[in-house]
């Protein structure tokens, strides 16, 4: 068999308890075995300041080899204030750098928002699609996923245990997986 596409997962939460980090697990284990997820905690990546763009810190640039050497990148994401949490958009902002040498550059995009609410985050994953197209690579359009209701979905293991929410993200990565494979010919 050929070797995996290796992918990274940015969870855009940082909570310990964090039913983002679950879905991304969950897709870890469901992801066909074309693909291999390494879902990547925010934690500790320095506020980007510009003052200090001659000088990265060592975080900022463990956290681009890691975008650069990925076969493609998978938002999973809450929203807080009908956008993206602030860890989110400074990872993004310290990756997008330096200047035209993004390196979200060419890397087939997912993105999938979530939110114990009715609106399943839509907004967050509506502002990823703003942000994103002039520094990374294509972004899947269909399916589109926006999941509501997910805070009764994950058993005290963390496990997810809402049938319907395990067959959309089969769905959605299976069609995520075809479109990395389509990207990386
Ligand atoms: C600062 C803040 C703002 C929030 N704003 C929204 C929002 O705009 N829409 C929404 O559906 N949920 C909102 N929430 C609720 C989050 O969806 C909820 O806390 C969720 O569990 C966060 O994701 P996590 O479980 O992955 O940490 C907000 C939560 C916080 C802390």
């Amino acid at each position: 068999m050929a070797t995996p596409h290796n992918i990274v997962v940015l969870v855009g939460s940082i909570r310990k308890e964090s039913f983002t980090l679950k879905i991304a697990n969950a897709l870890a284990k469901l992801a066909p075995d074309t693909l291999k997820l390494d879902v990547v905690s925010l934690h500790g990546i320095s506020f980007f300041d510009q003052d200090l763009e001659t000088t990265p810190p060592a975080d900022w640039l463990a956290f681009r080899e890691k975008i650069q050497k990925s076969a493609g990148v998978l938002f999973v994401t809450p929203e807080y204030n009908r956008s993206i949490p602030g860890v989110l958009k400074n990872a993004i902002d310290v990756g997008s750098r330096p200047s035209g040498k993004s390196s979200f550059l060419g890397k087939p995009i997912g993105i999938i928002s979530n939110s114990p609410g009715p609106l399943g985050g839509v907004s967050a994953a509506k502002h990823l699609q703003n942000i994103l197209p002039g520094i990374s690579g294509p972004i899947l359009g269909q399916p589109e996923i926006y999941l509501n209701g997910v805070g009764d979905a994950f058993d005290e293991k963390g496990h997810l245990a809402k049938e319907g929410l395990q067959k959309v993200l089969q769905q959605y990565i299976d069609a995520y997986a075809a479109f990395v494979d389509k990207h990386n010919k």
